[in-house]
């Protein structure tokens, strides 16, 4: 009996259509459940039953996941011709996360087949090892930047960085002409080296002491630059935006020039996994 008696019961309604109506249809239930499946009624019926094994499963997980990095010992293979950033190479990361572009752009190629495919071979954990802080960003609106090194000329980049639009008519990314007007002298450049070193870059005392030099030798490839090789092997010596000054621009076009080039991926093997 229905407890609004002006609500006649449905069952005795001739218009309304009963189940029994049509016995060959399927009622629009989920089988009935037995065993462990029917019980979990139990735990979404008391928070702190629900809260208590909540907890429990997360601590499993957690374990699982961040317990075995207490006894590995390194989380980073070494890999063969990583090295740290030239004295000028890091003065234009500096200025690329000064600039933001990380919010633009990722450095971080996951082993997915798309990816490898646009943007080469997926990175190595040991090629952010000098990176402090690490550039892998997490949106983009740009491309992945991680082997963009060695990918366009020199003058390319200038042309880019000064006025993205004249070379891919429909970018969106921003203008930075200002940087080729911005002239650099190096002056602090031995601190930032040193502070690197602070944090774990194995940068030596010669590399420390001549880092002035090597800052200004690789945009200049008339200048006496062997030594500033022999310190940084593959670095690219270029006078990079052309102009007789050494500004924020050589100093960007520097870094990303370098970018996912250190490793020799024809002749490397990664490691059996632990
Ligand atoms: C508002 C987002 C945005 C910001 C900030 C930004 N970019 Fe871009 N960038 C893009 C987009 C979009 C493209 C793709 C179109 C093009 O090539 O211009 C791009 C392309 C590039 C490319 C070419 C990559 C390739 O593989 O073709 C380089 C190099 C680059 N950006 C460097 C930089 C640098 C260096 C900075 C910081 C000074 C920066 N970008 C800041 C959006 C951005």
């Amino acid at each position: 009996m229905s407890p609004n008696d002006k609500i006649p019961d449905p069952a005795d309604d001739p218009k309304v259509s009963q189940l029994s109506d049509f016995p060959e249809e399927i009622p629009n239930e989920l089988p009935h459940q037995s065993g462990i499946l029917a019980r979990h009624a139990i735990l979404e019926k008391s928070p702190t039953l629900l809260l208590t094994f909540s907890l429990l499963v997360v601590t499993i997980g957690g374990i699982v996941e961040i317990a075995p990095l207490f006894w590995l010992e390194n989380t980073i293979e070494d890999v063969e011709g990583v090295r740290p950033y030239s004295p000028l190479e890091l003065a234009g990361r500096d200025i690329y996360v000064r600039e933001g572009c990380y919010v633009c752009h990722s450095q971080m190629i996951r082993p997915m087949r798309d990816e490898v495919e646009r943007y080469g071979h997926y990175s190595l954990a040991a090629e952010s090892q000098y990176d402090h802080p690490f550039q892998w960003g997490s949106k983009r609106t740009g491309p992945d930047l991680a082997r963009v090194g060695g990918r366009y000329s020199d003058a390319w980049h200038v042309d880019h960085l000064m006025d993205p639009q004249s070379v891919v008519p429909e970018s969106i990314m921003p203008k930075y002409a200002f940087l080729a007007d911005a002239e650099i002298d190096g002056k602090h450049i031995e601190a930032l080296l040193e502070t690197h070193r602070f944090v774990g870059v194995p940068y030596s005392d010669e590399q420390i002491e001549q880092a002035k030099t090597d800052f200004m030798v690789q945009a200049d490839p008339d200048g006496d630059w062997d030594d500033m090789l022999e310190r940084y092997p593959g670095a690219a010596i270029a006078n990079f935006d052309g102009q007789s000054e050494l500004t924020e621009m050589d100093a960007l076009i520097a870094y990303l020039q370098v970018l996912g080039t250190m490793v020799d991926f024809s002749t490397f093997t990664p490691d059996a996994s632990r």
